[in-house]
């Protein structure tokens, strides 16, 4: 299971890249106006940022759902740079521009799905990733089912058919979310630097090292 960071935060992505087992980058129109980007070309300076201090690859969403808006804002992400993945949204119009990038060889983030179904269609329209949002599902009370067992019932019905889009679980909130979709077989999970950082933490590592350090320092002397 691949790890990416979900921010637009130059400090966290540069931090993400140099621990190392974090190996892309995910972001969205509201973690852009976070770091105060506005306007058509910060945006894109903003992006071309996060290209030079990353290896791996950076999704970067599109604002319009209108296709013909869609196919252009997407050509001017995907120019960047090859680490740019075009991140769209599962509307009509959507899944038609996804059809046709992937006719281009240009990787898609299918984004704001909720469901097996959406998942489905993202699949056959020829998204390079489907972008589950667990963290929402699980907080909105109307969902018949909870978040792990859509990201399953999803990973079943992509192996069934062979499709190649990759599972991305986003809007994660806790351990326990990364460790289902571990268990599950998710392709990538996204998260913020402080959760994904907090996976390196246990409180019994952090008294352990200390009695080392200690118990070395009686030997030293
Ligand atoms: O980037 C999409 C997703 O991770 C958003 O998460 O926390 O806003 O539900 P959240």
């Amino acid at each position: 299971m691949i790890f990416f960071i979900d921010s637009a935060n130059l400090d966290e992505i540069k931090k993400a890249e140099d621990l190392g087992f974090i190996k892309g980058v995910t972001t969205n129109p509201s973690l852009i106006a976070k770091e105060s980007v506005s306007g058509k070309n910060s945006i894109l300076d903003h992006y071309q940022k996060i290209c030079k201090l990353v290896s791996g690859e950076i999704s970067a969403e599109v604002i319009s759902t209108k296709f013909k808006d869609i196919v252009k804002e997407g050509h001017q992400l995907a120019e960047i740079d090859k680490k740019i993945v075009v991140k769209i949204p599962i509307v009509g119009d959507g899944l038609k521009a996804i059809s046709y990038f992937s006719k281009k060889k240009i990787k898609t983030n299918c984004t704001l799905v909720f469901s097996a179904t959406q998942a489905l269609l993202a699949a056959k329209s020829g998204a390079t990733y489907v972008s589950l949002f667990m963290g929402r599902i699980d907080d909105w009370n109307k969902q018949p089912c909870s978040s792990v067992e859509i990201i399953s019932d999803i990973k079943t019905i992509l192996q069934n058919y062979h499709y190649s889009t990759k599972i991305l679980a986003a809007s994660i909130r806790s351990h326990k979310h990364i460790i289902e979709c571990a268990k599950i077989g998710t392709d990538v999970v996204t998260a913020s630097f402080t959760l994904l950082n907090s996976l390196i933490k246990h409180p019994l590592t952090d008294s352990g090292l200390k009695k080392f350090i200690d118990d070395y320092k009686i030997t030293k002397s």
